[in-house]
């Protein structure tokens, strides 16, 4: 929602960087970074759950770590790159290996937490933090979910972390190759 013009007194100009596009905002500077999102931008993807750092829906990517934006003020994260859920997937329209295997695996029923799981999933699979059930878990330990989808969340993350790995395999031996091949 913009602010309202008897608002603009206090307001503070905020530029976001968000999936790769500069936004330019006036904002109260007690803004956060959920709020700027939701109410500003009408990015929507990013989800409100207890707006108290609690749940994990509010999960986004701030350079690459994922952060809750309901904890973190608008102004913090001016200049700094934030990835969202709708700037996840490629521009070519396939989704993104996570969001595929959240589908696959069937991991959510009303799907109110999955744009929260789905970035943490993310990072946790970059972060190295993939490597069993357990595992998962505890590093997805902050993202909850209602429903009650825990079971298949996990097994899509592990889905997704033996494909990203799979993956790095299967590039690390194509690097290999290369460079064997320049040194014959
Ligand atoms: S809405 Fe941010 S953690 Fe719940
Ligand atoms: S799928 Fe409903 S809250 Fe997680």
């Amino acid at each position: 929602m913009p602010l309202a013009p008897h608002d603009l007194a206090g307001a503070i100009p905020v530029t976001l960087t968000i999936n790769g596009r500069d936004h330019p905002l006036m904002l109260d500077p007690r803004t956060t970074l959920l709020d700027a999102l939701r109410e500003q931008l009408g990015l929507t993807g990013t989800k409100k759950g207890c707006d108290h750092g609690q749940c994990g829906a509010c999960t986004l990517h701030l350079e690459g770590e994922r952060v809750l934006a309901c904890l973190t003020l608008a102004a913090q994260a001016e200049g700094r790159g934030i990835t969202t859920i709708e700037g996840l997937a490629p521009e070519d329209g396939t989704l993104h290996a996570v969001q595929a295997a959240f589908l696959a695996e069937d991991a959510f029923q009303c799907g109110y937490c999955t744009p929260g799981q789905i970035m943490s999933a993310v990072a946790c699979i970059r972060e190295g933090h993939a490597g069993s059930d357990a595992e998962i878990r505890e590093y997805m330990a902050g993202n909850l979910c209602r429903c009650g989808a825990y079971p298949n969340i996990v097994a899509a993350v592990r889905r997704a972390g033996l494909d990203a790995a799979v993956r790095r395999a299967g590039l690390d031996a194509a690097v290999r190759r290369a460079a064997q091949e320049v040194q014959a």
